[in-house]
């Protein structure tokens, strides 16, 4: 570390010391999150390690005593935005020390445990490096670079379980947890897929316990919330210790946390294929709070591309999951990810790709263009596909999917859905929910309903949402 950051490291215990000597002075924390799902759960818990630390949230970056990035690895822009963001943040620093306010920058997330040490080399202005396993010792790691032991890196896998150590939720912040929350079953990924980094930067596959996951539920349905989004690399494959000994399912999970007074919906992601079990497909068709939208990535519609990509199935088998899926409930909406210019992928891979969207028909897709990720089989390929090619062909992907996804809102338009509402709407007097199939939905209504499951009659759609009207009358699926 530089001799600046060494002064401000100083700095910055003077004036926690002080505050001690007063009356602890609050300290702020500004989390920017990137990349999934579970990094905006993982911010949440980092919020709730630094509370007792007398650290507040602040969605202010300019007045924040400490900074931190939670990155993303997956594509090399995502990883390259970080270095960027960081470049501001180093400005931010400077200013904010010039006033005599010190600040912390530390970076966490899949770059800081892919990278480690080289953020540290790269950008002087970061205090600390922090890994995805090891954000129950954040407070520790604080203390040491307050002690001005210079740049600090903790990127270690280690045996005992962070959640285990971070405070489930915190009454007082869980009123703000809002109604729709991301609870995290499982982590990591055993699946080396051969274009992916969230093997190494997440590490081994772990389930929580079932008795974990539940206590954290009831505490979030206390708080106000009605829907639990259930997260993992491989959702799916969440093999936990049941309550009462012995293995659950995710499906025997979906079910007992539906149990939970409060909690109308259930949703899970992200799926693998190979790992959708018959209860599981059996749920969705007999648990009603299971809701009907699936997202389930197929990455690529080739049989040789799967391969190379080790993604362990055929495209057969993946429509065949879905004619699986869709038997037992009709209705349920497909959501997929594909990478297009995967090394050797030629243009009949790319129409097999294209085929299959067609036979499927997704309701929604993200789609991405193949990015090497260092480290991993893909990037030592032969055959990598030129940029101008991969861009004209995801172009094609987005113009079909996109058809794909207004034909499946357009179909709504004269239906009468459940929707969860969630916040005010857009307009005054508006408010916004989501539809069973993860659609937004804005209604003329009092805000008096948020939190609330209603009928709602789709009367027209815009390019994103739909709007309804309530269904006076009609009682409500899930209240
Ligand atoms: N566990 C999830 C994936 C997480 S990454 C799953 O198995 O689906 C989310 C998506 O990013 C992947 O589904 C894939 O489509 C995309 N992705 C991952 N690595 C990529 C890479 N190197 N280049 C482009 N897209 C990638
Ligand atoms: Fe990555 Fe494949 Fe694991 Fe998904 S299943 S996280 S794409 S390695
Ligand atoms: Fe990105 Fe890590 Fe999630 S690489 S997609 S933040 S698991």
């Amino acid at each position: 570390m530089s001799s600046i950051s060494n002064s401000e490291l100083e700095g910055a215990q003077l004036s926690v010391s002080v505050g001690a000597a007063v009356e602890q002075a609050p300290r702020k924390v500004f989390i920017k999150s990137f990349g999934c799902q579970m990094n905006v759960y993982d911010a949440a818990r980092m919020a709730d390690v630094l509370a007792p630390e007398g650290f507040d949230e602040t969605t202010r970056v300019e007045d924040a005593d400490l900074v931190i990035l939670n990155t993303c690895h997956i594509r090399e822009r995502a990883a390259e935005k970080v270095f960027s963001e960081l470049g501001k943040l180093r400005e931010l620093k400077d200013v904010r020390a010039d006033a005599g306010l010190p600040t912390k920058i530390a970076v966490a997330g899949c770059v800081a445990q892919a990278e480690g040490a080289e953020i540290l080399r790269r950008q002087k202005s970061v205090d600390l490096v922090v890994g995805p396993q090891n954000y129950h010792r954040l407070p520790d790691l604080l203390r040491r670079a307050d002690e001005g032991r210079g740049g600090i890196v903790d990127t270690d896998f280690p045996v005992e379980d962070k959640f285990d150590h971070i405070a489930a939720a915190r009454p007082e912040k869980t009123r703000s947890r809002g109604i729709s929350a991301f609870l995290t079953i499982q982590e990591g990924c055993d699946k080396f897929c051969t274009f992916c980094v969230v093997p190494y930067t997440r590490g081994a596959e772990v389930s929580r316990p079932a008795a974990k996951i539940i206590r954290e539920a009831e505490e979030l349905a206390r708080a106000g919330v009605r829907e639990l989004t259930l997260l993992g690399q491989n959702v799916n494959a969440w093999a936990g210790e049941g309550e009462t000994g012995g293995m659950w399912t995710l499906a025997r999970l979906a079910r007992r946390l539906a149990e939970i007074p409060g909690i109308a919906r259930i949703r899970y992601t992200t799926s693998h294929p190979n790992d959708m079990g018959d209860d599981l497909i059996a749920a969705h068709g007999d648990d009603p709070a299971l809701m009907p939208f699936l997202h389930l990535p197929v990455q690529s519609g080739s049989d040789r591309i799967l391969r190379e990509m080790n993604r362990k199935h055929d495209a057969r088998a993946y429509v065949d999951l879905v004619a699986r899926v869709r038997a037992v409930r009709p209705d349920i909406a497909l959501s997929s990810d594909f990478i297009v210019g995967f090394p050797g992928e030629t243009e009949q891979d790319f129409e097999d790709t294209l085929a299959l969207i067609r036979e499927v028909g997704f309701a929604s897709v993200f789609s991405f263009k193949y990015s090497p990720r260092p480290g991993t089989p893909g990037a030592d390929m032969a055959d990598h596909v030129s940029e101008p090619v991969k861009a004209e062909r995801l172009a094609r992907l987005q113009a079909l999917v996109e058809e794909q996804r207004q034909a499946f809102n357009r179909a709504m338009i004269g239906r009468t859905i459940d929707v969860l509402f969630e916040k005010k709407g857009r307009h005054p007097g508006q408010i916004a929910g989501k539809s069973p199939y993860l659609q937004p939905v804005q209604v003329d209504a009092p805000e008096a309903l948020i939190g609330q499951v209603r009928r709602v009659e789709i009367v027209a759609i815009s390019t994103n949402s739909l709007f309804g009207r309530l269904a006076d009358g009609q009682t409500e699926a899930r209240a």
